[in-house]
């Protein structure tokens, strides 16, 4: 994993807006064309109404590059404390968006902010994934 994504997503991670799970997540994503976008949780009195890091880097993405390479995602790294001594991955609805962002390849990097990590491919995450052509 390139060293400015890990160093990303631990630094945005430190503002997350997590007051309710105090579960601080950030994460960092590189586009196929050479860019970097990042976010963190947002969570909300209204529970179900947050948002995951991994969502909060998307729609940076969306809003910095048009269709095309820089709306593509090579690599996320997720940064988040360990539960029960497990990396965490990205939730469901959130590997269903880097899908629709990424590639079977896409390499989704599951780290704790010491740096330990382990890395996946979208494409094990998201076995069979649901996928309309949009024409990209
Ligand atoms: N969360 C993320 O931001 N990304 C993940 O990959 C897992 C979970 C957030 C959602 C919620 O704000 C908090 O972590 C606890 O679930």
């Amino acid at each position: 994993m390139r060293q400015v994504l890990f160093d990303t997503a631990r630094d945005i991670r430190e503002r997350a807006h997590a007051p309710y799970s105090r579960y601080f997540v950030g994460a960092a994503l590189l586009s196929e064309a050479g860019a970097v976008h990042s976010g963190c949780n947002v969570e909300n009195g209204a529970y179900p109404e947050g948002w995951c890091a991994e969502t909060s880097a998307i729609a940076h993405m969306v809003a910095a590059a048009l269709p095309g390479p820089g709306r593509r995602i090579a690599e996320i790294c997720v940064v988040a404390d360990r539960i029960e001594g497990r990396l965490v991955t990205p939730c469901g609805g959130c590997r269903q968006r880097l899908a629709e962002f990424g590639s079977p390849e896409t390499l989704v990097h599951a780290s704790d902010p010491n740096g330990g990590s382990q890395t996946y491919r979208l494409a094990d995450l998201l076995p069979a994934a649901f996928a309309l052509d949009d024409g990209r």
